[in-house]
């Protein structure tokens, strides 16, 4: 039986004292059988894992691909990610692919540096609207997925979590329907147990994408969606208790 877990990506959003008030409300009231993880903008992770470390789960919205010591300005190593605390690293958002050009090779050297440092990756897969519209929605979570499958192992997806994030969406409004989820889902838990049927039935699979507290429980009562990658919603504690609620509601 995979554990429901829900995450809160901030992305670039919040101050010091919105992100010590949100994650106190979550973390007062976050349900007892899911898993709630928290990915806030870097400055904020020490102080956040200080005062609520011991109940939530934290992580870094990316990891650098290299190792520490280095010649890396402005990159954060998954070392030091464990260094303070995290238990994550997301790596692979379609707005670090999109905006920051991470291609598939940097992914899975990202999700390798996570993974040797000990942390859990989650990992990010999702086609555009054009490529959906196209049919090549299967096309590109396999090349996605294989790429890290191929780099890292089948074994370094233990206790890995996938994220499959529609880039159509994402921030849209525009949730993609229980039965587009499961199907992408199902795909995704099919290339998993191509390399080991195992780790696959134990791998959870997200969802992300304009997911509230109106859709959730839906979208989490299907076989193949073990919880969600929230954005938007997950900047104000009452929607995103109430996911988190849903997906407990779906345990
Ligand atoms: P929204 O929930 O705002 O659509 O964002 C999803 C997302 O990108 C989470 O990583």
């Amino acid at each position: 039986m995979r554990r429901k877990l829900v995450a809160g990506n901030w992305k670039m959003h919040g101050t010091r004292d919105m992100a010590l008030s949100l994650v106190r409300d979550i973390a007062a009231k976050q349900p007892d059988g899911t898993e709630v993880v928290v990915f806030p903008p870097f400055p904020y992770l020490d102080p956040l894992i200080r005062a609520h470390g011991d109940v939530l789960g934290f992580g870094g919205q990316d990891v650098s691909e290299h190792d520490q010591p280095g010649a890396w300005t402005g990159e954060i190593s998954a070392a030091m990610l464990e260094d303070i605390g995290c238990a994550w690293a997301l790596v692979g958002h379609s707005e670090r692919r999109q905006h920051h050009h991470e291609g598939n090779a940097q992914v899975a050297a990202k999700f390798a540096a996570a993974r040797q440092a000990g942390l859990l990756p989650m990992l990010c897969v999702g086609e555009t609207k054009e490529q959906r519209d196209a049919g090549c929605t299967e096309a590109v979570l396999t090349e996605q997925l294989s790429a890290v499958i191929e780099a890292a192992g089948i074994e370094a997806f233990r206790d890995a979590v996938v994220a499959y994030e529609p880039i159509w969406a994402i921030g849209t409004g525009t949730t993609a329907t229980p039965e587009q989820v499961q199907q992408a889902h199902s795909f995704i838990r099919s290339l998993l147990a191509a390399g080991d049927a195992k780790i696959s039935g134990l791998t959870r699979v997200l969802y992300g994408g304009s997911v509230k507290p109106a859709n959730a429980a839906v979208l989490f009562a299907q076989a193949d969606v073990d919880g969600g990658l929230i954005g938007g919603a997950s900047l104000t504690a009452d929607d995103f208790l109430a996911i988190c609620a849903a997906a407990q509601s779906c345990a």
